[in-house]
């Protein structure tokens, strides 16, 4: 559970980087596949930074998230954007959508493969037909072990940040925050690195089509990204 502490600071130490680029390429990848997208749901919204983009172009966005303090974040930045707190294990939505997204691996942070499952049938449930789900996701062997190193100070703290493997398949995201040398507050965040044949396969026994995984979300660009894209259609 990210914390409020660490929610307030996420964008601050720099994690907006990576929503602010998916964005764009979101934007890019439904132009190019011509999809008629009029709303769009984000699972594991974080500080709302997607939600907000994509509206720009738009597109009416929802987002919603386990964390209470991303959701605070995610409603003081974008006021005008619904953001509701709930687990997407289980969380329904009062409408459906033609597409749902969940990025920056929030999908790894469902820790029981029988979860993940049950979020696979939820979205299912939600998607309107010919809808999309698309998310990015952390496999085996990803996220290389990486010692303490500093990401700055804010406020006059500073943030340690270092990664490690507890165990085969798993991963351990520390920050580590101080005040001078005195350590404030510690957030351990746990992900579950899942083998992308067995997510395509849970998304077939689901009911989902014309699933794939690719590395390369734009068809019209060579050249692959550093992260891993699931897409499937309802
Ligand atoms: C690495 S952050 C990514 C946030 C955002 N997607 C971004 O790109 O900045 C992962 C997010 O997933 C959320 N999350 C983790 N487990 C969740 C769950 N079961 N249901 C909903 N959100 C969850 C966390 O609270 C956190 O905000």
């Amino acid at each position: 559970m990210y914390s409020d502490i660490f929610s307030k600071m996420y964008d601050a130490f720099g994690w907006n980087y990576y929503p602010e680029s998916f964005a764009q390429l979101l934007l890019r990848w439904i132009d190019e596949q011509g999809l008629h997208i009029n709303n769009m749901l984000d699972l594991g919204c974080g500080t709302g930074i997607l939600c907000n983009m994509i509206a720009e172009h738009g597109i009416e966005t929802m987002g919603m998230d386990l964390s209470h303090g991303m959701i605070a974040m995610a409603k003081q930045n974008y006021p005008h954007i619904v953001f509701q707190q709930g687990n997407m294990i289980d969380w329904k939505p009062e409408m459906n959508f033609d597409l749902v997204t969940s990025t920056c691996d929030a999908i790894n942070h469902i820790l029981e493969p029988e979860d993940v499952k049950k979020v696979m049938k939820n979205v299912y449930s939600y998607l309107n037909p010919g809808g999309v789900f698309l998310f990015d996701f952390l496999r085996p062997g990803e996220e290389a072990d990486c010692e303490p190193v500093d990401m700055g100070e804010l406020d006059g703290k500073r943030l340690q940040f270092q990664i490690y493997h507890p165990k085969d398949q798993f991963v351990t995201l520390q920050a580590d925050l101080f005040e001078g040398d005195k350590l404030i507050h510690t957030e351990k965040i746990q992900e579950h690195l899942y083998e992308p044949e067995w997510i395509l396969n849970v998304l077939k026994e689901t009911g989902f089509q014309d699933v794939r995984c690719t590395d390369q979300l734009l068809e019209s660009e060579s050249g692959h990204a550093a992260t891993w894209f699931i897409i499937a259609k309802k």
